[in-house]
């Protein structure tokens, strides 16, 4: 039986093992991480993350050939094929603090890799990576071994939250780069083989090892550019009286740009887009590639930007003050479908309206009050360093309350911000909220979800983004 291992049971680490034993039914898993609460939870009927389908899949599986453990150092040292799914986090302080990526948790576990093993492994890189991060563990693998053969592969994750199991199911591609020699094939032909056990074969991509590694990073960048991009638009369109939807739909049908990947929004979050760009950006830099760095800086820039136009659309709009003002906030996790906020608009947009002494009311179907709290309260970029995870000295923002209902947390306020697009915001009962609030009652769509023509009908003001502006949105006096 062939034995695999999977360093961190995270967001990627969890549900991609969960199918590999569910689609393998003759390879044994084992999932484990230095995170005892997230290990609990796996072992538990309260997994640590949502993604749709989930569930249903590891309770057919665990403890039969999906095993989740703290005991790192002897799964690892069983399997024949070690996959390494840590955090590899922007790096907060020292050399490249704010870009670089911070690969301290992936050479930790590389290094403890090389100290418990007592026979030859294949190690794949399944977290993002900088280029040319396999030669750098390499390196620490050879140096430590007891004449133990090691093949590295990279093997990015493409998967998106919220429709991970989809994705993992019917990937559009599965990527797999190695050494270019005979022991090189050798590896990548057998993870191939693990693949191949629901991946039709055209799907699986083999390439060096270099091309796998920087093509993870290149994809995130072109994905997040679109999102820039339509934003961007969505500024121009707004102060022209163009429909950033018509224009995104008319784009869109040009066969060589696609329609996927073009909705405005107050911008793109998740763990992954700023820190690879950042991490792109810093490789450019690092490559003596200025221009090229500046280039994809601009994606992060605009994303910003996007965020921040937001926040002063809101407060502008609200007679330039939000202070003391009830401001509720519909959706926190950065998209719909998953628990996740890191790196959420959400938390920007909520920092700008607490910086104007907004009082804040949220509600999201998936994120609890502790981790929005936690989010609130965090520094930039700590939030994807394993510790975490840990409980922490609850440090509560005051001015911020959290709601498990939608009609509770708009009753009384003064507006309306919708931060996620969770379906169930489009069905509220808005009458029913309008009614509830103070007047002028405003509606800010930050995800272009919601029936404006019936929310104006009903006697909101709303602003939705890249939209034609109601009146008093466009007449409203600057004073800044
Ligand atoms: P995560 O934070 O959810 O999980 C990482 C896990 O690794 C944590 O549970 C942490 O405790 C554990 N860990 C860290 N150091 C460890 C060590 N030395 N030994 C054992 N466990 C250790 O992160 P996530 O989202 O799963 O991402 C992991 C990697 O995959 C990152 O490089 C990310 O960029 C990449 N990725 C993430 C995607 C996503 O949608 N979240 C998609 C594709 C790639």
């Amino acid at each position: 039986m062939v034995k695999i291992c999977c360093i961190g049971a995270g967001y990627v680490g969890g549900p991609t093992m969960a199918v590999i034993a569910l689609k393998c039914p003759h390879v044994e898993v084992a999932v484990v991480d230095i995170s005892v609460p997230r290990i609990n939870a796996w072992n538990s009927d309260q997994l640590p993350i949502y993604e749709p389908g989930l569930e249903d899949i590891v309770k057919q599986c665990r403890g039969k050939n999906l095993f989740f453990s703290t005991d790192v150092e002897k799964h690892v040292r069983e399997a024949d094929i070690v996959f390494v799914s840590v955090n590899t986090p922007t790096k907060t302080t020292g050399l490249g603090a704010g870009k670089a990526a911070d690969l301290t948790y992936w050479e930790s576990a590389a290094r403890m890799i090389a100290d418990v093993s007592v026979s030859d492994k294949i190690v794949v890189e399944k977290s993002t990576v900088p280029v040319k991060t396999a030669e750098a563990i390499e390196k620490i693998l050879m140096h430590n071994s007891k004449g133990i053969k090691f093949q590295i592969l990279s093997n990015p994750e493409f998967l998106a939250e919220g429709t991970a199991i989809a994705d993992l199911f019917n990937p559009d591609r599965v990527l797999i780069g190695g050494r270019e020699t005979l022991e090189g094939f050798k590896a990548v032909q057998t993870l191939k083989e693990v693949y191949a056990n629901w991946v039709p074969e055209g799907q699986i991509i083999t390439t060096n090892l270099w091309s796998a590694e920087l093509s993870k990073l290149a994809a995130n960048a072109f994905l997040a550019q679109r999102i820039s991009s339509v934003n961007a638009m969505s500024a121009l369109c707004e102060s022209t009286g163009a429909d950033v939807t018509q224009v995104a739909y008319a784009v869109g049908t040009d066969s060589r740009i696609g329609p996927k990947f073009l909705n405005a929004s107050v911008g793109f979050g998740g763990s992954c887009f700023q820190k690879d760009i950042l991490n792109l950006v810093y490789i450019c830099q690092c490559n003596g590639l200025p221009e090229v760095a500046e280039y994809w800086k601009q994606v992060i820039k605009i994303n910003d930007y996007q965020k921040n136009r937001f926040v002063n659309r809101i407060v502008s709009s609200m007679f330039n003050t939000v202070s003391n003002k009830k401001v509720a906030i519909l959706g926190f996790a950065f998209k719909k479908d998953t628990g996740d906020t890191r790196e959420t608009p959400a938390i920007d947009v909520c920092k700008g309206l607490l910086g104007d002494k907004a009082q804040i009311s949220i509600y999201d179907p998936q994120v609890t009050e502790e981790q929005i709290q936690r989010d609130l309260s965090m520094k930039k970029f700590d939030w994807d360093h394993p510790l975490h995870l840990q409980p922490m000295s609850p440090t509560t923002v005051k001015q911020v309350s959290v709601k498990w209902d939608a009609y509770e947390a708009t009753k009384d306020a003064h507006a309306v911000c919708v931060l996620t697009e969770w379906d169930e915001f489009k069905s509220l009962d808005y009458q029913k909220i309008f009614d509830n609030m103070q007047k002028p009652a405003f509606i800010f769509d930050g995800r272009n979800v919601l029936n404006v023509d019936k929310l104006r009908e009903i006697g909101f003001i709303v602003y939705s983004i890249g939209k034609p502006l109601d009146a008093w949105v466009k007449d409203m006096p600057a004073f800044v």
